[in-house]
């Protein structure tokens, strides 16, 4: 199984297509009505959509699979009804929703895309991270009926895995249920801080980073969208298996004005908790 999407609902398409594109690094991947399709350089045949919407929102989260992996999420959950999703790359699937009105979205993976040669444009999505009021719920949610593994724990997260990557998804402790960040993967190091470059001649200041992660040992760099919401350059997310011992808070302590492991980064924790709050779960009660 593997992240594939996020689709979002915002005011200003045409902005943040602008953004996406010039900016950030996403290739057009088509429109469908109103719906507008974004790509990375890898295989997938888009990994973010924005749609017109008064208010902004975070319609779902979508991860794709073999049809046989799909078939036995849906089992986990019941057999949920069958929806032919009209987007590119198409492919069936089914939604269900976590605890706090998180949106996931399974599709059998029909097709790939060819991937495309920019060693500088983010290659696909390589984690979601989800703000909750009660993560212990959001965990045992996609533990149970995601089938996820838990692969670390800190005091204030818990990450969790569906393929070798460290981790597909996070649940952060929050007063707000909403979408925290989405990570894009980049092809290194290297292409993480010419992305970060990029962004500053763009005129955008890193929010956080760049650094280097305690869980998953990836290293980051954080900005905030014009739209709202938080996006991450990410690479060398550790790959873990079966034996992996999972993290308990004791284990992910840092010493005291840390919170990377190179000690550089600072966090503007007034603006990214800001950011934060913009996107929510459209679903939310
Ligand atoms: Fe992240």
């Amino acid at each position: 199984m593997r992240l594939r999407s996020v689709e979002l609902e915002i005011a200003d398409v045409g902005a943040a297509a602008d953004f996406l594109e010039r900016v950030w690094g996403l290739v057009a991947a088509g429109t469908s009505g109103a719906t507008r399709f974004f790509r990375g350089t890898g295989d997938h045949p888009y990994i973010l959509s924005l749609a017109k919407a008064s208010a902004p929102a975070v319609a779902s989260i979508t991860f794709s699979g073999s049809p046989e992996e799909v078939d036995t999420v849906r089992r986990r959950n019941g057999s949920p009804r069958l929806i032919r999703f009209n987007v590119p790359g198409s492919g069936e699937g089914f939604e269900v929703r976590g605890p706090e009105a998180q949106n996931y979205r399974f599709i059998s993976e029909t097709e790939k895309t060819t991937p495309l040669g920019d060693r500088d444009k983010p290659i696909q999505l390589t984690h979601a991270v989800v703000n909750a009021t009660d993560v212990e719920a959001s965990e045992r949610f996609a533990v149970e009926k995601l089938g996820f593994q838990v692969s670390d724990r800190t005091g204030h997260m818990r990450f969790l895995r569906c393929n070798r990557k460290h981790h597909a998804v996070a649940y952060a402790h929050s007063s707000l249920a909403s979408l925290n960040h989405i990570a894009f993967e980049m092809q290194s190091l290297d292409a993480v801080m010419r992305g970060m470059a990029r962004l500053r001649e763009a005129g955008f200041e890193p929010v956080w980073g760049p650094g280097r992660h305690g869980p998953g040992n990836n290293v980051f760099g954080y900005f905030i969208a014009p739209y709202g919401g938080i996006v991450e350059y990410t690479a060398e997310v550790s790959e873990v298996g079966d034996d992996y011992r999972v993290g308990t808070p004791e284990d992910w302590k840092w010493p005291p004005g840390r919170i990377d492991h190179w000690g550089l980064s600072k966090k503007d924790t007034a603006k990214t908790a800001a950011a934060e709050a913009v996107l929510r779960f459209k679903n939310l009660p």
